[in-house]
C-alpha cells in the first residue's frame, strides 16, 4: 500500500505587506500566479490523496481557474478560508474530508495518513523538502517542521521603544544562543489523527484565540513532540516586495543559488 498524503495549501491571505491590490496568491511570479507555482510544486510528490486550497471568499472562481489551468494530476478542491491563517487551515482540514480516502480511512481517524500544511506564499519550496517532511512523519514523528539556521545574531528587546531627537530607540537585552534557535517554514507535516485533534481542540478551547503562529504549536499543546528537518532558502515566504524580486530570480534560475 502506498503512502496516503493530504495537503492543505493556505492561500486565503490578502498580502498586506506585499502591497498589491489583489490577493498575494494571484500576484505574478515569473509569468504565472504565485498560486500556480505553489500547486505545481506539489506535483512530483505523488501519493496525494487530496489537496485543499483555501482562497479569499470572493476569489473562489479565480483560484479554481488557476488550479484547473495547472492541469494537476492530484485531486484538489478550492474553498473559502477564514479571517486568520489558523481558521483557514481549519477550513482546509475540513475540506480534506471530502476526498476519497487513499486507504479507506478518513485522515482525521488515520494515524498513518500524512497531512501537510503548506503556505502558498512559499511557492518555490523544493520537492526534496516535502519529501523530508513526509519521511519524518512516516518514521513516527507526530509533528514535523522544516527549519533553517539563523543567519544573523539575535538579541532580545528589554524595554519599550522611545523617541529621542526623532530617532526610534529600543533598549536591548540578552543574546540567546543562536545555535539553539531555528527559523520555521512549511510544509509542516503531521500524523492525520493528531492534526485534526489539535485543530478541533484549539477551536473548542479558543487556544491562541484563533491566531496560532503555526500548526505544530497547536499539536504541541496536546503534548506531542515536534521535530525539525532541514528547510531551505528556496522555501522563503514571499512577504515583502524584495522577497518577490528574490523569488523571481529563483524561479528563473531553478538550478542556481
Ligand atoms: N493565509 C490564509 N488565510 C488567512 C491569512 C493567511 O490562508 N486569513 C495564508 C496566506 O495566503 C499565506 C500563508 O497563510 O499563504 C502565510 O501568511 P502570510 O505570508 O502572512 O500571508 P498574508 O496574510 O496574505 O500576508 P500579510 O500578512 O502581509 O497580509
Ligand atoms: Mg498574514
Amino acid at each position: 500500500m502506498g503512502r496516503s498524503i493530504y495537503c492543505v495549501v493556505t492561500a486565503a491571505g490578502s498580502g498586506t505587506r506585499l502591497g498589491h491590490n489583489e490577493p498575494k496568491a494571484l500576484v505574478n511570479l515569473a509569468g504565472k500566479p504565485i498560486l500556480h507555482h505553489a500547486l505545481c510544486g506539489l506535483e512530483p510528490l505523488g501519493d496525494l490523496a487530496g489537496v485543499a486550497i483555501t482562497a479569499p471568499a470572493n476569489y473562489l472562481e479565480t483560484f479554481t481557474q488557476i488550479a484547473r489551468e495547472a492541469a494537476l494530476s492530484y485531486p484538489w478542491t478550492v474553498l473559502p478560508g477564514g479571517s486568520s491563517r489558523q481558521k483557514s487551515v481549519y477550513e482546509g482540514l475540513k475540506g480534506l474530508l471530502s476526498f476519497e480516502p487513499g486507504n479507506g480511512q478518513l485522515p482525521a481517524n488515520d494515524p498513518t495518513a500524512i497531512v501537510l500544511i503548506h503556505d502558498a506564499a512559499r511557492a518555490l519550496t523544493p520537492i526534496a523538502q516535502f519529501e523530508r517532511v513526509c519521511q519524518a512523519v512516516e518514521s513516527g514523528c507526530p509533528a514535523v517542521v522544516p527549519a533553517t539556521e539563523l543567519i544573523d545574531t539575535v538579541r532580545e528587546v528589554k524595554g519599550d521603544t522611545f523617541t529621542r531627537q526623532g530617532l526610534k530607540i529600543t533598549p536591548a537585552g540578552s543574546t540567546p544562543d543562536r545555535s539553539r534557535l531555528r527559523c520555521v517554514q512549511t510544509p509542516q507535516g503531521f500524523a492525520g489523527d493528531i492534526i485534526f485533534a489539535a485543530h478541533d481542540r484549539a477551536r473548542e478551547e479558543s487556544i491562541c484565540e484563533g491566531e496560532a503562529v503555526d500548526d505544530a504549536v497547536l499539536v504541541a499543546t496536546l503534548g506531542h513532540e515536534q521535530y525539525f528537518v532541514p528547510g531551505s532558502m528556496r522555501a522563503l515566504k514571499i512577504t515583502y516586495p524584495l522577497d518577490l524580486k528574490l523569488a523571481t530570480w529563483l524561479a528563473e534560475n531553478p538550478d542556481r543559488d
